[in-house]
């Protein structure tokens, strides 16, 4: 089973409009809302691809229910940790033209709270795979990740990890089967800057030295650069297409790879990796498989 773990699910509250004027009275020329959060998305987007993924996290109040409902008519199963107070937070996303996002602080997660996920970590078996996926919020403690990666090292998991600076550096000695920066994320890591893909590949293969498996460097329209746990370094460029949202395409890209790489196929995986995150761009919301498909042609 795929677990993926969100701390801070959201409600996206998505606002069209032509004109934004702050100060002044705004009308919304059409409005849609997305449960998301970067695991959440992982397990929309895998779940479209046809695996099966349990959400673990941290949900609170009215927009915590809605986030779970909707998991759970798309056949997703759930086991979040349910917060005494506050909500999960609401993202508003404002479109006129340029993009205006103001995105909400979520609930508080008290220490009993994380033991209570801590728990629900427990059961995870050999075999399973768990995704760790974004940033922490304020009222977790900084190593978090740390700390489940610690709790699972004697077990046999596959550990994916999408996250930027210490909270990805910090896990590499658990041996993470799967790291993917995108390549600012992997600049700023590294504090250096890239001029080629050469120094991609150096400083993805540092990642790998320092204990991860597979490290995937996603570029957005530029493509992605795999070292996969062999030895081989995969190239692949982007699918051709007219974008409309970027936001989730690493995640989706996480979930393709995950996807694809039952096949035990690193090539591909990076294909169908590829192929699900330009589908993500190429919508309003996360990818839908029949695009995917249609995509993966491409590459
Ligand atoms: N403009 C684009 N055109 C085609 N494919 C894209 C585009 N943007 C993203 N993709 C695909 O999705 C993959 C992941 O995108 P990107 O590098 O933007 O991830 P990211 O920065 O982690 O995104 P996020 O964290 O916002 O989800 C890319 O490697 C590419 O395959
Ligand atoms: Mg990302």
């Amino acid at each position: 089973m795929i677990y993926t773990v969100t701390f801070n699910p959201a409600v996206d509250y998505v606002v069209h409009t032509d004109n934004f004027s702050l100060g002044t009275v705004n009308r919304s020329e059409g409005d849609e809302i997305y449960f998301g959060g970067k695991g959440v998305n992982v397990s929309f987007v895998l779940r479209e691809l046809g695996v099966k993924s349990k959400a673990l996290g941290f949900i609170a109040g009215f927009t915590g229910e809605a986030i779970e409902k909707s998991m759970r008519e798309h056949e997703i199963e759930t086991d979040f940790v349910k917060l005494e107070k506050g909500f999960s937070r609401i993202n508003v996303k404002i479109k006129a033209g340029t993009e205006t996002e103001l995105n909400g602080q979520g609930p508080e997660v008290s220490q009993g709270d994380i033991q209570k996920l801590f728990a629900k970590l427990a059961k995870l078996q050999d075999g399973d795979t768990i995704v760790l996926a974004g940033s922490i919020p304020n009222s977790l403690p900084s190593d978090i990740y740390e700390k489940i990666m610690e709790r699972l090292q004697n077990k046999n998991i596959r550990a994916v990890v999408d996250a930027t600076k210490d909270l990805l550096m910090n896990v590499l000695k658990y041996k993470p089967f799967l790291v993917k920066p995108n390549n600012f994320e992997l600049e700023e890591m590294f504090d250096v800057k890239f001029e080629a893909d050469e120094d991609i590949v150096k400083y993805a293969g540092k990642l790998k030295e320092m204990g991860a498996q597979n490290v995937l460097v996603s570029m957005a329209g530029d493509g992605a650069i795999l070292l996969d746990e062999n030895g081989n370094i995969h190239k692949c460029g982007v699918c051709k297409g007219k974008v409309k949202n970027s936001v989730g395409a690493g995640d989706s890209m996480v979930a393709g790879f995950l996807a694809g790489c039952d096949k035990g196929d690193y090539e591909y995986a990076l294909k169908l990796g590829t192929a699900t995150g330009g589908a993500t761009a190429f919508s309003d919301g996360l990818a839908k498989k029949e695009l995917v498909y249609e995509l993966i042609k491409q590459l």
